[in-house]
C-alpha cells in the first residue's frame, strides 16, 4: 500500500502506524464480537468511530473472519438500506470486479440488480428496485444467508446504525431482529453518536433489541500517546514541533481527533523546519477562513435568541446550568423558559450536544471549530 503524502489523515484509514493507539478499544472489541457477543459503540460526533472499526478490521484481518462494514449514514429507508447492506456484504467476499458481478448474480438475481462503478472510490455498485415489503424481506434473508453460507465467520459492522429510526418502514427494528437472531456465523457491531437513542433501542425492554449487546463507549485518546503520535509524525519529515505547541494543539481541540488531525494536516502541508505556537495559529486561521462562509450563515439563519445561546455556551465551553440565574444574567439571555426553548431548538439541530455521561447535563457546542470562530469573533467585536 502506498505511503501516504501526508501522515495526518482526514479521511478514510489507512493502516496502524497512522492511526494513534486505541489497543485497549481494539482488544474489547476482539474479546466481545470474537466470542459471540455483539457490541455497540457510542461516542460524540467526531472522536474516532468510524476510525475505530477500520482499524479492529485491520488487526483481526489475519483471523479468517470475514468484515463488513455498512455505513448508513445517509440512508432514508429500508431499501437504501438492503442496497447498502448488500453491497458491503457482496464486496467484503468478491475482490475483484468480475467475481463482485458473477456473485451478486448468483445470489440477487432475482431482484434484476443493475450495475455501476462508483465515481469516487471506482468500487463496483449494484442498484435495484424492492417494492414490497416482502420482497423487501426476502432480500435482506437472501443477504444475511449469502453471508451465513461463508466458511469464515462474519462481524458485520452497522455505522450510524441510530439512522434506522428516521425510516418511514417502522418495522425496521424488528425485521432485522427477528433475521439476525437466526443466524449463526455472525456478530454484530452497531456504532453510532446519537447515546440517548441507542441506548433506548438496546436497554428499553419494549424493544426488539433489548438486551442484544454489550457497550462500549468511546472516550478522547490518552493525551500523552496522542502528543507522541503527533511529535513522532511531523519529526519523520524533519519537522520538529514544540511541545508547547502540540499542547496548544490538544488543548484548542479538546482532544478531539477530528479536529486535530485537521489543524496538524495543514501544518504538515507547509514543511515547516520548526513548528511554533505561531505556526499553529496561523493554521487555525487559514481553517477559519475556509469554514467562514458556513458559520456567517448560522448568524442569519438561526433566530436571534438562538445564536445568543450558542454564543454564550461557546463563551463558556461546558454550561451545566443553562437556566441558571448567573448564566442567565452574564450573557443577557431573557428568562429560563426562553432559554429552555432555545437550548432544545439547538440541541435538534445537533449545534449544541449534552456532553455527560449521567443525568446532569452538560452542554457544549458541537462543532469545535465552530466554537472557536464564536469566541473569536466575539473578542473581534463581531456580533
Ligand atoms: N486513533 C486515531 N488516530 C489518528 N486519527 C484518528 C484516530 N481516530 C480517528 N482519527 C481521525 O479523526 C477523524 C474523525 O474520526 P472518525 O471519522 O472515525 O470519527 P467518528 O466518531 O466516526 O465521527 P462521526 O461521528 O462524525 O462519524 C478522521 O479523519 C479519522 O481519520
Ligand atoms: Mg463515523
Amino acid at each position: 500500500m502506498k505511503k501516504p503524502d501526508n501522515p495526518f489523515l482526514i479521511s478514510g484509514y489507512h493502516s496502524p502506524p497512522y492511526f494513534c493507539n486505541r489497543n485497549d478499544e481494539v482488544k474489547h472489541l476482539e474479546e466481545s464480537l470474537l466470542n459471540g457477543r455483539n457490541i455497540t459503540l457510542f461516542s460524540p460526533r467526531r472522536l474516532g468511530k468510524t476510525g475505530l472499526i477500520h482499524h479492529f478490521f485491520y488487526r483481526i484481518r489475519e483471523k479468517k473472519i470475514n468484515s463488513v462494514y455498512v455505513d448508513i449514514f445517509g440512508t432514508e429507508n429500508l431499501s437504501q438500506f438492503i442496497r447498502q447492506f448488500a453491497n458491503a456484504a457482496i464486496r467484503s467476499i468478491a475482490v475483484n470486479k468480475e467475481k463482485f458481478i458473477e456473485k451478486a448474480m448468483k445470489f440477487f438475481g432475482s431482484i434484476r440488480p443493475q450495475f455501476s462503478f462508483n465515481e469516487r472510490s471506482g468500487m463496483p455498485e449494484m442498484t435495484f428496485a424492492l417494492q414490497s415489503d416482502r420482497e423487501k424481506g426476502k432480500t435482506l434473508d437472501d443477504i444475511f444467508d449469502f453471508l451465513e453460507s461463508q466458511r469464515q465467520p462474519n462481524v458485520i459492522a452497522f455505522d450510524e446504525f441510530q439512522q434506522i429510526n428516521e425510516y418511514p418502514e417502522k418495522n425496521t427494528e424488528k425485521l432485522l431482529r427477528s433475521s439476525i437472531q437466526q443466524l449463526k456465523n455472525s456478530q454484530f457491531l452497531f456504532s453510532g453518536s446519537q447515546r440517548h437513542l441507542l441506548l433506548s433501542m438496546f436497554s428499553d425492554a419494549k424493544r426488539a433489541f433489548y438486551q442484544s449487546t454489550g457497550f462500549l463507549s468511546l472516550k478522547k485518546l490518552n493525551r500523552t500517546e496522542y502528543f507522541n503520535f503527533i511529535s513522532i509524525h511531523f519529526k519523520k519529515d524533519r519537522q520538529i514541533i514544540e511541545p508547547e505547541a502540540v499542547d496548544f494543539i490538544l488543548d484548542w481541540t479538546k482532544g478531539y481527533t477530528f479536529y486535530t488531525q485537521d489543524i496538524c494536516n495543514k501544518i504538515f502541508l507547509s514543511h515547516y523546519k520548526k513548528i511554533t505556537i505561531a505556526e499553529v495559529k496561523k493554521a487555525i486561521q487559514e481553517i477559519f477562513y475556509e469554514r467562514e462562509v458556513i458559520y456567517y450563515n448560522y448568524r442569519k439563519i438561526l433566530p436571534e435568541q438562538q445564536y445568543r445561546l450558542l454564543k454564550a455556551i461557546a463563551a463558556e465551553d461546558i454550561v451545566t446550568e443553562p437556566t441558571g440565574q448567573n448564566f442567565i444574567n452574564k450573557h443577557g439571555l431573557g428568562n429560563p423558559s426562553t432559554v429552555r426553548k432555545s437550548l432544545k431548538a439547538l440541541m435538534e439541530k445537533e449545534l449544541i450536544y449534552d456532553s455527560s455521561l449521567n443525568e446532569n447535563a452538560s452542554y457544549e457546542v458541537y462543532d469545535v471549530f465552530l466554537e472557536k470562530w464564536l469566541v473569536f469573533m466575539e473578542q473581534n467585536n463581531g456580533r
